[in-house]
């Protein structure tokens, strides 16, 4: 589904992203770990497009997406949940759902799918109610549900979880866990929350200054060598 190689990324002189190369199925859960400021905001940014790469290759689906736009991005299928959630805070919930349908023209608000609503039973509610009005998981629910009406293939997620209350977590959680046992979507879970990511991943990726300093699957998640590139 997702196929990153050698992928180099700059602000000015200072080299943030080193060759980094990562890939994940559909229907998979890729965990990407680090500390503060390794890059890992900088890596999904370049994956959306909303950074260039300065080299390197993404592919998605077997095509070359490197030089695509993030709209266009968007129109093939990758859904992004920024950090801080970044949802409209002047828009209704309603507003804000509808938003993530901008990539199919003609949707009305009535078109919102159910299964949002039984996904994050909490917008229904709430509806009227202005984004910025919402507590912070709250529109972190909102920004998962607007990436999901977009249909998306690959959707990525950079830090759900954080500054977020423990009943919420637990919902983003299983919200993860369903998409993942659906089958149909490739989910990259961008995460400083270990035990989060150590409960919904298949695969892992550490990044340390730019670089991809561990990786495996699930089961090797938790040993001494990937746990020191962390904050835990
Ligand atoms: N627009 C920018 N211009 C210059 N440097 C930047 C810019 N954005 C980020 N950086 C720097 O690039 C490095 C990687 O930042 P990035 O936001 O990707 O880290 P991160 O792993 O997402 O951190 P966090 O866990 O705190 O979100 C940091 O040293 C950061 O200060
Ligand atoms: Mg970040």
């Amino acid at each position: 589904m997702l196929q990153v190689s050698q992928l180099n990324q700059y602000y000015g002189s200072s080299h943030t992203l080193r060759g980094v190369s990562l890939s994940l199925e559909k229907g998979q859960c890729l965990a990407l770990l680090g500390r503060n400021g390794v890059g890992k905001t900088t890596l999904l940014k370049c994956l959306m497009g909303v950074l260039p790469a300065a080299s390197g290759q993404v592919r998605l689906g077997g095509r070359d997406i490197t030089k695509l736009r993030p709209h266009e991005r968007a129109a093939l299928g990758i859904a992004y949940v920024p950090q801080g959630r970044e949802i409209f805070a002047r828009l209704s919930v309603e507003e804000n759902l509808m938003m993530g349908m901008a990539t199919k023209p003609g949707r009305k608000a009535s078109t919102i799918r159910g299964e949002v609503y039984e996904l994050f039973p909490v917008l229904k509610d709430m509806l009227q109610r202005r984004g910025g009005d919402l507590s912070g998981g709250q529109q972190q629910q909102l920004a998962i549900a607007r990436a999901l009406l977009a249909d998306p293939q690959l959707i990525i997620l950079d830090e759900p979880t954080e500054g977020i209350q423990p009943s919420i977590i637990k919902d983003i959680g299983r919200v993860i866990r369903l998409l993942r046992e659906r089958g149909d979507i490739a989910i990259l879970l961008c995460e400083q929350y270990f035990d989060f990511a150590h409960e919904l991943a298949d695969e892992f990726i550490v990044l340390s200054r730019g670089e991809v300093v561990a990786s495996g699957s699930q089961k090797d998640m938790a040993h001494e060598n990937v746990k020191r590139h962390l904050a835990v």
